[in-house]
């Protein structure tokens, strides 16, 4: 089951202006670009790669900007959120795919398989992520890399994750939304909680529940095992610092085992 976070219309047309990977927003009271480095990690990989596969896509911002800034190869999204998908499509010269990795059957098509935004996290169960894993290796072609993020969990960002943390960003409108967080559960790995938007464009608040799973080291590299795919290099950082336990991120690239 999808977060309605990539369904409800409503939410996926502020998804680009609160998770775009170029603009600055407020949080907290203070401006960030929030995915300026991530963006300069990920987009030199995808510059690189003739053929790229971008898995749980959402609205294809990164191949977008990729096409925008010259990349002449095939460049191919999947997602299984259509709302999210139509975004995507505002740009036709990339293959757009609804579904999940296992849905386009390529066979050693790609030399880069990305999966960003930490998709990894939202999938929520065991048996989904191992049929994806299976699916990105068969994509991947004999020299190829997959590269993809997850949070740390011995950092517990979570715990940031409150209500006093507000979140603001124009909407395509204009208007200023404003979002804010409050923890329901964490119950192992997997914490629940819900999101309130708002809008003066809007009669009320909008409050969605969402989980998503926070995955130890062991656990990535024992679901990339599982899949055949090995640990080439991993990183803590988006400047390709090692992984310690402080680390914000555990950034992965794997290839075929
Ligand atoms: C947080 S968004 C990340 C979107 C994009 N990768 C980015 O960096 O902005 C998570 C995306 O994962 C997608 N997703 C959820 N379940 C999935 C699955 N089983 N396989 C692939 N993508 C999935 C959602 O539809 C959503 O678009």
């Amino acid at each position: 089951m999808n977060d309605p976070l990539f369904l409800d219309p409503r939410l996926v047309e502020l998804y680009d202006a609160q998770a775009s990977w170029e603009n600055e927003i407020l949080i907290g009271g203070r401006a960030r670009r929030r995915r300026g480095a991530e963006f300069s990690f990920y987009m030199p990989l995808v510059m690189a790669a003739d053929t790229v596969l971008d898995v749980g896509c959402g609205t294809g911002e990164l191949l977008r900007l990729a096409r925008q800034a010259g990349h002449t190869g095939r460049l191919c999204g999947v997602d299984p959120a259509n709302p999210m998908l139509q975004v995507a499509r505002k740009r036709t010269d990339i293959e757009w795919v609804l579904g999940e990795a296992a849905d386009g059957g390529w066979d050693r098509e790609f030399d880069l398989v990305v999966m960003t935004g930490h998709v990894f996290q939202v999938i929520l169960e065991d048996q989904v992520i191992r049929t994806m894993l299976a699916a990105i290796r068969s994509a991947l072609a004999e020299h190829g890399r997959f590269v993809f993020d997850t949070r740390n969990p011995l950092v517990r960002d979570w715990e940031s994750w409150m209500p006093d943390v507000v979140w603001e960003f124009a909407s395509p409108d204009g208007a200023v939304v404003r979002k804010w967080h409050e923890i329901e559960a964490v119950e192992g790995d997997l914490v629940t909680y819900s999101t309130t938007f708002t809008s003066p464009a809007w009669d009320g608040p909008i409050v969605i529940r969402s989980s998503q799973r926070f995955h130890d080291a062991d656990t990535v590299s024992s679901f990339l095992s599982g899949a055949g795919l090995a640990i080439e290099e991993q990183f803590g950082h988006w400047d390709r610092q090692p992984l310690p336990d402080t680390s914000p991120e555990i950034i992965t690239i794997a290839r075929r085992e």
